[in-house]
């Protein structure tokens, strides 16, 4: 049997007909830069996390730029985040010339620590980047209150977790700014790149509306530096329809997440750890497994999908050697790099597909 670890056909196929037609009607309108649909999709965003505002985007990794630019980091200020991410957190921050300051994470849902923060924050900080990995949400109340007493900005990185809850609130409303991404393999996947940015702010929905056009406003009136990170109205009419569905395919994705905690409970395989206070959308469900590599390797030879969300933390990165961090620095997220493995979540898997998957993998250490 083969189950890869997405199936965005599969997907495609329950939608297909809605789908094509408001693709075509985009085409037919020939109005593809803003416009009506882009305005539609980002009310309805709105709406459903229950923000004030959500602003289009060009994608999840524009939208941390541009929400870096909207808060003023400029070269030499700190912006501490989790070691823990994809590479788009910390590389936004080190592209504006700031510097990522990295913290561990929390054993065990692999988000970033609060309890490591303060430590990090110096004169130079100005913000502090939570992400709500594989869907979780990050512990908000105590890097909220971190942030208030410090006078720091709080970016949520939600690329992972639209529509995830922390005590009920959905993700992304709680700091000054949130980002989403819309790449195909998020829960809410587009026909290509997207992002957005959502805010309660004003002040702040104003200057990430100029920003994303060259800063511009009016027209040709450029009072800010920004550039085109604008969300195409195609992507914006394909979300759109997708949107009814996500509560649905969240739900499928929490389904099979509780059948493969119930399949390897008692295994060697650990499965993930949600916090009472939180609802995943489990964009991944990551196990923790000893002998990781051999097991993927014997996965691919059985015809499961499968993949390493991270093998390598941000502070090991070449690219981040001129900060100076030596393996040993953060050593709860090196432990997960070397022992987590993703396997297949997505909605349309079916009972056979789970069991053997499952049945794989508990083979494996029998
Ligand atoms: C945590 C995190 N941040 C940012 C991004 C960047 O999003 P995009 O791929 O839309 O640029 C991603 C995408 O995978 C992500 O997982």
């Amino acid at each position: 049997m083969k189950v890869p670890l997405l199936d965005l056909k599969a997907q495609y196929n329950s939608i297909k007909t809605d789908l094509d037609r408001a693709l075509l009607a985009v085409v037919e309108s020939q109005v593809f830069i803003n416009g009506p649909v882009v305005e539609e999709f980002e009310r309805a965003i709105a709406q459903y996390l229950n923000a004030k505002y959500a602003v289009g985007l060009s994608s999840g990794t524009d939208a941390l730029v541009i929400a870096l630019m909207a808060l003023d980091i400029k070269p030499g200020d700190e912006v501490i985040t989790t070691t823990y991410t994809f590479f788009a957190t910390a590389g936004s921050i080190a592209r504006l010339g700031a510097k990522p300051v990295f913290v561990d994470i929390c054993h065990d849902t692999f988000n970033i620590d609060p309890t490591q923060i303060e430590a990090k924050i110096s004169p130079k900080t100005k913000a502090i980047i939570p992400v709500h990995l594989f869907g979780q949400p990050a512990d908000m109340d105590p890097i909220l209150a971190l942030a208030k007493k410090h006078g720091l900005a709080v970016i949520e990185d939600g690329a992972q977790a639209i529509g995830a809850k922390y005590k009920g609130q959905c993700a992304c409303t709680f700091g000054q700014i949130g980002t989403l991404s819309f790449f195909p393999s998020k829960n809410l996947g587009g026909l290509g790149d997207g992002g957005m940015a959502t805010t309660n702010s004003d002040e702040l929905y104003n200057k990430l509306k100029m920003l994303r056009n060259h800063g511009a406003h009016p027209k040709y009136y450029h009072k800010i530096i920004g550039g085109n990170f604008r969300l195409d109205a195609l992507q914006a009419a394909g979300l759109k329809v997708k949107l009814p569905y996500l509560d649905r395919w969240s739900e499928a994705r929490r389904n099979n997440a509780r059948f493969y905690d119930r399949a390897f409970s008692g295994s060697l395989v650990v499965t993930p750890v949600i916090h009472a206070s939180n609802t995943s959308i489990y964009n991944q469900y990551c196990v923790r497994v000893e002998k990781r590599d051999e097991l993927l390797a014997f996965l691919k030879e059985k015809g499961v999908g499968s993949e390493v969300y991270y093998p390598v933390p941000m502070h090991l990165q070449e690219c981040f050697a001129y900060l100076g961090h030596g393996k040993g620095d953060f050593p709860i997220a090196e432990e997960a790099a070397d022992h987590t493995c993703a396997l297949p979540i997505y909605p349309e898997l079916s009972q056979e597909q789970k069991e053997y998957v499952a049945a794989t993998i508990l083979s494996f250490y029998k």
